[in-house]
């Protein structure tokens, strides 16, 4: 059996795919959450229904492929239908931190291409500000001192991200530095300011995004609009 926090996770992501059409482009995200959605998808796959997926990191698309899941790559679609997708935090205005899997540079632009994108989580991740999770920033790492300095100049301390004792490299072998700004007041004037800085290919910032965020509290679905 499912513990409540999973629990809550697959009541969100059952209630997302039923924005799902048939014949739809679906974006499918990254992580324990959007874990959920692809089940449900395959489901759907299983149904009858032909849908096409979009995935958002290496480890996405082994699982989908694995389900019975037919993908695009990114560069054959010109736009999504609908993405669904965890977070590591959102607020009121749906503006999101991601990235805590490392996989938000392709998040973000499978979040650009879609005409709804849709965000599932449990319910502890709501917050009044974002900011007490740090900002996933994927750096070229070549320029990581550049950018570390140019991000302490913003406020923001910054830390690589390490794994089994070594560097965290992306899907796209890069690196990823967790940046610390305290609690982020204007999430929109931050992103502006390190989409300026060479040598950031995406920061874990998703300012106004997504459409919706739909929550699991207890058996309940609760969804968030703008
Ligand atoms: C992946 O890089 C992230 O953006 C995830 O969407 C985010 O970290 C949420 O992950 P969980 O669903 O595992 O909490």
């Amino acid at each position: 059996p499912l513990n409540t926090k999973d629990l809550e996770k697959q009541v969100a992501a059952r209630e997302a795919v039923k924005y799902i059409r048939d014949n739809d482009i679906v974006g499918l995200g990254t992580g324990s959450t959007a874990y959920y959605t692809i089940i449900e998808v395959a489901e759907l796959v299983k149904n009858g229904l032909k849908i096409k997926g979009v995935p958002t990191s290496e480890h996405t698309a082994s699982l989908a492929t694995s389900l019975g899941i037919e993908l695009l790559d990114m560069n054959a679609v010109e736009y999504i239908d609908v993405t669904i997708d965890g977070a590591d935090e959102f607020d009121e205005n749906l503006n999101l931190i991601k990235g805590g899997g490392g996989a938000h540079f392709r998040e973000k632009i499978v979040a650009s291409l879609t005409k709804k994108e849709i965000i599932i989580a449990d319910a502890a991740k709501k917050v009044d500000q974002l900011g007490k999770f740090k900002v996933p920033v994927e750096i070229v790492p070549l320029a990581l001192n550049y950018v570390v300095r140019a991000m302490a100049k913003l406020g923001g301390q910054g830390a690589v991200r390490m794994k089994d004792g070594k560097q965290f490299i992306t899907d796209n072998h890069n690196l990823i530095v967790d940046a610390d700004f305290g609690l982020i007041g204007d999430p929109a004037a931050l992103s502006e300011k390190l989409n300026q800085i060479e040598g950031i290919l995406a920061h874990g910032l998703f300012v106004n995004l997504a459409a919706m965020v739909i929550v699991g509290q207890g058996t309940e679905a609760v969804t968030y609009t703008k």
